[in-house]
């Protein structure tokens, strides 16, 4: 029998039916999904969508995406769904993708963060869902989870990151499910639908060509007027510092293409054969910087569109933190 306060692998309906009575009684629930791993809790209930901004340390205004088991919960959460944005659920949900469309008009200001939108997304990530779909089932509406990180700080691509993120800001009831590593490593691509045409909130796995081919219009650039963390200037951070540029010394840490040879001296972090490997090893990489106690790390980011803007856009958020 496994006790609310273990950490567990493998998870089996059993396992996942304790956490979705641990999210319906207010606790919260950390999942894997394809992206990175999200601090879920009931979106319904203030309490631990409260928590959720607690154990983060994450500011108050800052919405939280609410995680659906299908698109057609939506018009729960949202309204006046633009046909684009339908588009998009269509072709890439469940998956790595999150909508902002105008929020409903009882959903609660926590999780929009006092804004009129809300973010939504379906991740395709097997537990998570298994865990949507029961909590559904039983009652639940919609999962808000950000990353299940410190604020600022890299994402987790790993139960034991989430761990080592927030085990000590945990509370007893709340769980980890530990569903191994995720597979792209880098967090959704986020669209604002509320204009007239797509934007580009943060870049992903679905990227601006694949929104093009789909809705055969071409995303403009986001205007921030709505607050999204991940657009600091400065998130994504490991502690040791980040640059882009320069040369590598001895005792740093170096994070590229297999194709860049390692230089001496440095140690190598992450060696990934194409993109979409970088993206899925980044976060752990940096973690390993930390680990290690390392000052100083290298990132040679990939070139080229696809997964790789998303990979530059992290970096680049990284490397500008102080
Ligand atoms: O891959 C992901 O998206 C992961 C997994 C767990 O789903 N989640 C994630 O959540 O990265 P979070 O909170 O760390 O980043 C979501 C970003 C935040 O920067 C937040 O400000 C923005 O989405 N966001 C959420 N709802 C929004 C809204 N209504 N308007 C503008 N930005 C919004
Ligand atoms: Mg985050």
């Amino acid at each position: 029998m496994t006790t609310r306060s273990e950490l567990f692998r493998k998870p089996h309906r059993p396992d996942i039916q304790n956490c979705v009575e641990a999210l319906l009684e207010g606790h919260l629930v950390a999942f894997p999904t394809e992206t990175v791993y999200g601090l879920g809790g009931n979106a319904s209930d203030p309490l631990p969508v409260t928590r959720i901004f607690e154990t983060k340390g994450r500011p108050a205004d800052h919405p939280l995406i609410v995680h659906l088991a299908e698109a057609s919960h939506c018009g729960m959460w949202g309204r006046d769904i633009r046909d684009y944005a339908w588009q998009l659920a269509t072709a890439f949900w469940p998956g790595a993708m999150t909508l902002i469309v105008s929020a409903a008009q009882d959903v609660n200001a926590l999780v929009t963060g006092g804004q009129d939108t809300v973010g939504l997304r379906v991740p395709s990530h097997p537990i998570a869902q298994e865990l949507l779909a029961l909590f559904v089932e039983q009652g639940g509406y919609g999962v808000a989870a950000p990353s299940a990180n410190r604020f600022g700080r890299v994402s987790p691509t790993s139960a034991q990151a989430v761990r080592s993120e927030l085990g000590s800001y945990l509370k007893s009831g709340d769980l980890v499910i530990d569903g191994g590593d995720c597979e792209i490593g880098l967090e959704s691509t986020i669209i604002d639908c509320t204009g007239d045409l797509p934007a580009i909130a943060r870049p992903g796995a679905i990227t601006h060509d694949m929104i093009r081919d789909v809705t055969g219009l071409n995303p403009v650039p986001f205007q921030q007027k709505i607050r999204v963390s991940g657009g600091l200037p400065s998130h994504y951070a490991p502690r040791a510092k980040v640059y882009l540029e320069g040369r590598p010394q001895p005792g740093d840490g170096f994070i590229a293409m297999s194709s860049h040879p390692t230089p001496r001296g440095v140690m190598r972090l992450l060696d990934a054969a194409d993109p979409s490997h970088y993206a899925r090893d980044l976060y752990g990489a940096l973690r390993k910087a930390d680990d290690l106690g390392l000052n100083t790390v290298f990132a040679l980011p990939p070139e080229g569109g696809g997964i790789a803007v998303a990979i530059r856009d992290r970096l680049s958020r990284a490397s500008a933190a102080q």
